[in-house]
């Protein structure tokens, strides 16, 4: 019996906690060789101990350290299959409170990273002639957004247009770059920066009636990663709960 990426080596940045570490123990339930990138060293190192992964010290914003990562997958594993970048920020801020070095931090991890972890994975990719590369954009930006999230909705809408570029400029190389536009989903992260009056008021504008899981996520992660994605790209899956779906906020009410 082997794994749906059995021995396909995967990358993936932003994988201590949260969403990042549910892609990386889902992606190692399918036999991935995983190495695991992201700024926080113990934590990182942690759950790299916990899945039999490498693990490297990366901030993304920063070009030398995705190609530290890149560098660590090929020098342990000689290839790179699957990069995921998933290392992203969410400070609550409004945009009237927003100053440009705030304004920079985001762009520099969550837009600039995405553009660091590509650059960094295309050149083995290319010469392989196949690659995945996946990225975590969200539906705040893309498609909605709530007050204090300015900076990050500009950055997520930017991934969602670099995505389409990307996939166009590689499609010539083997190379699928896809992402999963997660809705909200309930991590130690959501919990300490968003709080339970906020986790409480999502969960009532969800259909399904629950925050999503970091497992929710990987799953579709999981699925643009293998083999049964090999004819998408550009594109991004909402795993949302049904969130997008309401037209109003009495949805769960049925005409008398
Ligand atoms: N949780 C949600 O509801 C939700 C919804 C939509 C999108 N997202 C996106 O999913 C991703 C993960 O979110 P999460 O809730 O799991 O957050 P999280 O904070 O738990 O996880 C993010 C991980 O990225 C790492 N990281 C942060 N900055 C980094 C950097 N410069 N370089 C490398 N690693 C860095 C952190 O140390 C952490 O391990 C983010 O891109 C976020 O925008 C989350």
């Amino acid at each position: 019996m082997t794994g749906r990426l059995q021995d396909k080596v995967a990358l993936i940045i932003g994988s201590a906690r949260g969403i990042g570490k549910g892609i990386a123990q889902r992606f190692a339930e399918e036999g991935a060789r995983l190495i695991l990138a992201d700024s926080e060293a113990e934590a990182g190192q942690a759950t790299a101990d916990e899945l039999g992964a490498a693990f490297i010290r990366t901030d993304i914003s920063q070009m030398a350290d995705a190609e530290a990562a890149v560098a660590l997958a090929l020098n342990r594993q000689g290839r790179l299959d699957i990069v995921v970048q998933n290392a992203g920020i969410y400070p609550w801020q409004l945009i009237e409170n927003t100053s440009p070095d705030d304004w920079d931090r985001v762009m520099a991890v969550n837009l600039r990273g995405t553009f660091n972890a590509t650059l960094a994975a295309l050149p083995p990719m290319k010469a392989q002639g196949y690659g995945r590369m996946l990225y975590t954009s969200s539906i705040t930006g893309p498609r909605v957004s709530s007050p204090g999230h300015g900076h990050y909705s500009a950055s997520k809408a930017g991934i969602n247009g670099f995505i389409r570029s990307a996939a166009l400029e590689f499609s010539g190389y083997g190379i699928t770059v896809n992402g999963v536009e997660p809705g909200n989903i309930l991590t130690e992260a959501i919990e300490l920066h968003r709080g339970a009056a906020y986790i409480k008021n999502m969960e009532d504008s969800i259909p399904l009636g629950r925050l999503g899981s970091p497992r929710d996520v990987a799953n579709a992660f999981l699925f643009l990663a293998s083999d049964d994605a090999s004819y998408i790209t550009g594109t991004t899956i909402v795993v949302d709960g049904g969130q997008l779906l309401p037209e109003g906020k009495d949805f769960r009410l049925l005409p008398p």
